[in-house]
């Protein structure tokens, strides 16, 4: 294990960029991260921190197998992920919720297989069974909220966040599933052999945010 630079993972984008904020905030910024590049993996010799950019699905197993020590992602990709890694922080940003929603007037039939689309297979597939109901999950990639419009499904289980993707396609909020925020997340074996740097963040974090 590197133990001399502090490894984060961390999205491009809104959620990678509002998360590096929140860190350059408690001491760990990072000059070649606010240049403009395509360069992956930036340094900061002087904070002893190196951020490595990745998609956003992709932290948590760049955090589960020690690629990086700690990332930062949305509570939405680590259940959907189930990856084995600690949650460390809320950083209090990125707020939306998973929710199952169908066209209005639509209502759960509790003797038919309801028939489910989502880009979250597991999320949705967790939450039917533990609220003992039978699924068919239909996978899908993107613009959820067309299966139920042309008869692909019953149900999406789906990301809301103000909620006009599904007024302006005719559906409605069935059930809340959980709330989604963005999280710090941490490798197992770094959060023991580098629990000093890591507690500290986790203490700044929380008077931050
Ligand atoms: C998410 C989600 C909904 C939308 C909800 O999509 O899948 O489509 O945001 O936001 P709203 O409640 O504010 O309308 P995202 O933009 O992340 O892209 P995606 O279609 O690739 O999932």
């Amino acid at each position: 294990m590197d133990m001399e630079y502090l490894n984060i993972a961390i999205a491009k984008g809104r959620l990678g960029n509002k998360g590096y904020e929140i860190l350059k905030e408690i001491g760990l910024s990072c000059k070649e991260f606010e240049q403009e590049s395509r360069k992956l993996i930036l340094t900061s010799e002087e904070n002893k921190v190196r951020y490595v950019l990745v998609k956003a699905v992709d932290v948590p197993i760049y955090v589960e197998r020690g690629a990086v020590d700690i990332g930062i992602v949305g509570k939405d990709t680590i259940l959907e992920e189930e990856r084995e890694v600690y949650e460390i922080a809320d950083l209090n940003f990125g707020k939306c919720k998973f929710s199952v929603a169908a066209l209005e007037g639509y209502s759960i039939d509790p003797i038919k297989k309801i028939r489910v689309a989502t880009k979250y297979p597991n999320v949705a597939k967790n939450y039917f069974f533990n609220t003992g109901r039978q699924v068919e999950i239909i996978k899908l990639n993107g613009s959820v909220e067309l299966a139920p419009l042309i008869g692909l499904s019953d149900v999406i289980v789906d990301i809301v966040e103000t909620g006009r993707t599904l007024r302006e396609n005719g559906l409605t909020v069935l059930e809340d599933i959980s709330d989604i925020s963005a999280r710090l997340i941490a490798n197992k074996a770094s959060f023991k052999f580098k629990n000093d740097r890591i507690k500290e963040i986790m203490e700044k974090i929380e008077e931050i945010v």
